[in-house]
């Protein structure tokens, strides 16, 4: 028997909502549970926390070593932590568009902890997709297309010197100097928590089919880019303060609204390690 009261209650479209709990406080006990919601799931959502930003890293370390990424600036102090930041002045947020985190890496991070800071007065909401889910419901010839299929991600379209945001208000995101090769992974996976099979393709870093050009790609990742999206299993989480985020990269893919020009919005996000992934 589990020495925990925590509720957790499927939330609209995909993710599940966590109640009676405390995450600055969390016995080992939770922890597992957490994390057995999060790989069920994709997506967990919680309410009226007070994170400090020790309590954040003390938090994703008990989900999972953590991932620092090489392209975002650092909270001043806290090196691990994420500065997901959009001044009143930017017109380009992060994370504007639906990807999954680091699906460039060999072995693509577990998720990521995002706690809000400092909200916009409306706006700023996240969306959520569920894959497990959009893979499950895709017609069976889709599904016969994809099996065994691989595909190539990369992030120097993104993050490089000449990538997407080298040409926005954000510059400094485009490093030059932290190239990553391309990796490989299988379009689908077994997932490592769960063992459900997930699509693991996304509009942000997968590049093309392996043995394909990316013209020759485009048709099926296109098709497979319009189901994923689906409104139906899609979560939008509409921020509120003490609000904290933990998404599984493997079950979900994330698109941060960028609604609210002229205010300013502040999350902290720190990246969990994850593994490489074996085809379902
Ligand atoms: C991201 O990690 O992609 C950003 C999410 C957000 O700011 O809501």
């Amino acid at each position: 028997m589990l020495d925990t009261a925590l509720r957790i209650e499927p939330a609209a479209g995909c993710g599940a909502d966590v109640r009676d709990i405390d995450l600055a406080r969390l016995t080992p006990a939770e922890a597992g549970q957490l994390r057995q919601a999060l790989f069920d799931h994709g997506v967990l959502f919680f309410r009226d926390q007070t994170l400090t930003p020790e309590q954040h890293i003390a938090l994703a370390e008990q989900i999972a070593p953590i991932d620092v990424n090489r392209f975002f600036p650092a909270a001043p102090g806290y090196p691990t932590i994420a500065k997901v930041e959009k001044t009143a002045e930017q017109a380009t947020n992060i994370g504007g568009g639906w990807h999954t985190d680091h699906s460039y890496d060999v072995a693509p991070a577990l998720g990521s902890v995002l706690v809000a800071r400092d909200l916009p007065p409306s706006g700023g909401d996240t969306l959520f997709a569920d894959m497990y889910a959009a893979y499950v419901t895709l017609d069976a010839e889709t599904k016969a297309q994809i099996s065994g299929l691989r595909a190539v991600h990369g992030s120097d379209h993104v993050f490089g010197e000449k990538g997407v945001y080298a040409t926005t208000d954000q510059p400094e995101l485009a490093k030059g100097g932290v190239e990553t090769p391309e990796t490989v992974h299988p379009v689908v996976i077994k997932h490592p928590g769960s063992g459900k099979p997930v699509l693991y393709v996304n509009p942000s870093f997968t590049l093309r089919f392996e043995g394909q050009t990316r013209e020759e790609s485009l048709p099926l990742l296109m098709k497979l880019y319009a189901h994923a999206m689906s409104m139906d299993r899609v979560h939008t989480l509409v921020w509120q303060p003490g609000m904290v985020a933990i998404w599984d990269n493997r079950a979900t893919w994330h698109f941060a609204k960028n609604d609210y020009h002229g205010h300013y919005r502040l999350m902290h996000r720190i990246t969990l390690a994850g593994c490489e992934l074996e085809a379902a």
